[in-house]
């Protein structure tokens, strides 16, 4: 549908029922159809739609959404089909020169979610930020812009999400609710007004319909999940091996070290530096046979260093891939390694030589790269950053080809530099599965890395702000995210770094990083008594990682994150449809995946007892394997209208550990504990049954690194169980896929229901061994052979 009004032409298209796209045209022309963000099978769907028309409006209608807009004055209402007002225009849009600002109507009860990492409270309401990729160096919680610019946020009212998304790349602004009241406000000092509204009405659904309109994270190498090790940074070579060889005598799982900038020669990216690392093929080979993975460094600068056979810049020159000044010489700002210059990755051509540039490192077996510093930062920039005049040109498929400036470029500046990276690694090797991890990025930059919060402070401040801030990033796409713990800036205290050590356990990516001249920040720093508290956190994490894994999975095909808000998986948990994150008690939870709850208190250095907060009434003790059971449950299922108030716990925290809690009715796949996820796991597939309502579970899994998944070699499991009575049954799917499991056994383990246990029959014949039980609960092992199990106790 499109209206015009004088020169302003607008234009509304429904992409499917739920997702429509708004675009408005200045001075007679529409912007151009591109995007750096939205998959161009996505931009390019449409769905048929019934035209509506008052005479004091038009619109159009989809199977899920009417859309008005009112002749007057081009104002827009999206209404769902029973005719609920879901989104209203508070203010016609006001242009001002070339920039523009949308204002929404804001209910009282409406709450914010998104833009990526930004800091402060969870929900964004009566807050301000702005999007413009900013070397952040000890942020703090009022500090803005941060690293990325993620212009998508999700509006929740009442139980009903929306997505909004701008897809413009130039600074952009959102308020909600902090400069007028009643009235939340979105805009850009340049470029394309075009955004996207995506509506649910389940948040879960916002989140998929995101990642259908933007892309999905690949799926990760497993090792990745692993316990990663890193400092700014580990030197010499001896150092490295130090580290490695004694999280391996302490019995420390782990799976990666990281390269920091001093590993390369005067921290020139693509060198080593051979006197701090004499033998670093060998170093390389040994790491390896430890089961250790590599993750070096590889920022975007290349020091400008002529006549010096440094390849990357005398490849860059040859193929004229540096950014350039207005007046057509090279661009030069100087970062780690001194004055250097800036690939243009905009360019198509630009980011396969940068590609290139890996080959090397691959050849030694490097699997993991590190695109830092891609804001872009630079030093002796009074912006901290290019002048925005800088020329990038634009060479790109969709796209017309052009110049355009820094101003346009920047905020996607370090997602092409993360894609140029993930794709030049597939290029060299189809078959692997590239680790990446960005610190800038933009919309849909999920596709091609991890993500981490950026230089973050050892406080218990930021461990509290941590927890936001993922939840937050993984309701704006970045499934696979996680914070350095422990802090970047500063030492932390023992217990600190002990606590952060136990939270970030089960965050998506777990690791250690600290700034160079700070102390020691590995488990082992401060005594055998905190460094026995942190194996065994990290050791939980390993024993997850067939749970972690099937997450990381369902991401790659869903969108989900595997950090969650409690709001995301259980939105009906408040009467009254407030997301529960959001009370006091629930504030520093959040849900790993749909079943578990990490529970800390809501200041995580506080000793004081506090009250954890459920979404549902039935949740048991991770650790002790005990049952919390609300009493209102069971006159909840036969029908009562209002819910029970929700199910609560009084805690008191302990600095030895954090409290974690499985849904009633979850079913969760462990391993026996490795030291490496190169490792097999030696021993049976233990299958934790937390007996409840909607008993179910998954496991996925296949070799962890190649492609070989997308043939079939994979292997999926469903997990299904019900109480009735005193009998229970549980079901184990036959296996899906081709995928070959380390096991040939399962240690099936029930917690809660009362089976009398006379017997237990597997396919209608009895088991032959005894039940084991204890401590609430029952174990005994079946034999996996593929076909699957139908299991009743009685
Ligand atoms: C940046 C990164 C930090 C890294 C340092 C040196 O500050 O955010 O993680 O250690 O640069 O490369």
């Amino acid at each position: 549908m499109a209206v015009e009004d004088g020169d302003t032409r607008e234009e509304i298209t429904a992409l499917r029922d739920d997702v429509v796209r708004v675009r408005i045209g200045r001075n007679g022309a529409m912007p151009e159809d591109a995007s750096w963000a939205v998959l161009p099978e996505a931009r390019q769907s449409i769905v048929a739609v019934v035209p509506i028309s008052s005479e004091t409006s038009v619109g159009f209608r989809t199977k899920s959404l009417s859309v008005e807009i009112s002749k007057a004055d081009l104002k827009m209402t999206v209404r769902d089909v029973a005719g609920k007002v879901l989104q209203r225009d508070a203010l016609p849009i006001n242009f001002k020169g070339h920039s523009f600002q949308i204002s929404k109507v804001m209910p009282l009860d409406e709450h914010y979610f998104g833009l990526g990492d930004k800091t402060g409270p969870l929900d964004r309401r009566e807050e301000a930020f702005s999007l413009w990729n900013t070397d952040a160096y000890r942020f703090q919680e009022s500090t803005d812009p941060l690293y990325k610019a993620i212009p998508y946020f999700m509006t929740y009212r009442a139980g009903i999400a929306l997505g909004v998304f701008l897809d413009n790349t130039w600074r952009t602004s959102f308020d909600f609710g902090k400069t007028n009241d009643g009235i939340y406000s979105f805009g850009a000092e340049d470029g394309p007004l075009d955004y996207y509204i995506l509506y649910g009405p389940a948040p879960k659904q916002v989140v998929e319909t995101y990642a259908w309109l933007t892309g999905k994270p690949p799926l990760p190498p497993l090792w990745s999940l692993g316990y990663q090790q890193s400092r700014f940074s580990y030197v010499p070579q001896a150092r490295v091996l130090e580290v490695a060889e004694r999280l391996r005598k302490d019995r420390i799982p782990a799976d990666a070290i990281y390269l920091d900038i001093g590993f390369q020669e005067k921290n020139r990216p693509f060198s080593v530096d051979r006197e701090r690392f004499p033998d670093f093929t060998g170093m390389l080979k040994q790491l390896k046979q430890e089961n250790f993975r590599i993750v070096a460094i590889t920022d975007l600068h290349i020091a400008k260093l002529p006549n010096l056979s440094y390849l990357p810049y005398d490849s860059g020159i040859a193929g004229d891939h540096f950014v350039k000044n207005p007046d057509g010489s090279i661009y030069t700002g100087k970062v780690w390694p001194g004055p250097s210059v800036f690939p243009d990755f905009t360019r198509q051509q630009t980011r396969v030589w940068w590609g290139t540039l890996y080959r090397g490192f691959h050849e030694q077996g490097i699997e993991g790269f590190w695109n830092d510093m891609n804001e872009p930062s630079i030093f002796d920039s009074p912006t901290k950053t290019m002048p925005v005049d800088v020329v990038h040109r634009i060479d790109e498929l969709g796209f017309v080809t052009r110049t355009a400036t820094h101003a346009e470029i920047h905020d996607v500046y370090g997602m092409e530099n993360s894609r140029a990276t993930y794709e030049g690694l597939k290029s060299l090797d189809p078959e692997m599965r590239p680790f990446v991890l960005t610190r800038a990025t933009y919309a849909g930059g999920q596709r091609y890395a991890a993500t981490w919060t950026g230089d973050n402070s050892s406080s218990w401040n930021h461990l509290r702000m941590t927890t936001f801030m993922l939840k937050n990033l993984g309701l704006s796409g970045f499934a696979f995210a996680g914070a350095d713990a422990g802090g970047y800036a500063g030492t932390p205290a023992s217990d600190l770094l002990t606590k952060w050590m136990e939270i970030a356990a089960f965050q998506p990516i777990d690791r250690d990083h600290t700034e160079e001249g700070t102390g020691d920040q590995e488990p082992w720093v401060g005594g055998k008594e905190q460094e026995d508290i942190r194996r065994k956190f990290i050791e939980t994490r390993y024993r997850l990682m067939p749970y972690l894994y099937t997450l990381a999975e369902e991401s790659s095909r869903t969108g989900m994150p595997m950090e969650r808000p409690l709001f995301l998986e259980y939105p009906d948990a408040a009467s009254d449809g407030h997301p529960l994150d959001l009370d006091l008690p629930a504030s520093g939870e959040f849900l790993l995946g749909h079943d578990l709850i990490v529970a800390p208190p809501p200041s995580p250095e506080e000793l004081d007892r506090y009250v954890a907060e459920f979404p549902t009434n039935h949740w048991y003790n991770f650790w002790t394997g005990e049952e919390l059971f609300n009493v209102h449950a069971s006159a909840l299922h036969e029908g009562q209208s209002t819910p029970a108030a929700p199910l609560t716990a009084s805690l008191q925290p302990d600095p030895q550990t954090v409290p974690v809690f499985v849904r009633g009715g979850a079913m969760l796949p462990m391993a026996p504990l490795v030291e490496s996820t190169n490792e097999t796991p030696q021993g049976p597939l233990t299958l934790r049954v937390y007996v409840g309502d909607d008993c179910q579970g998954s496991l996925y899994l296949d070799d962890g690194k190649t492609t070989a998944f997308q043939r079939g070699e994979f292997l999926r499991m469903h997990f299904g169980c019900e109480q009735k009575g005193n009998t229970l049954s549980i079901n184990i799917s036959p296996h899906e896929g081709s995928y070959k499991p380390w096991w040939t056994k399962i240690q099936v383990e029930v917690y809660g229901g009362q089976p009398n246990l006379s017997r237990v029959q597997i396919n209608g014949k009895s088991l032959a061994m005894r039940p084991a039980s204890s401590a609430g609960s029952l174990s005994f092992q079946i034999d996996d052979n593929g076909s699957g199990a139908d299991l009743v106790l009685q």
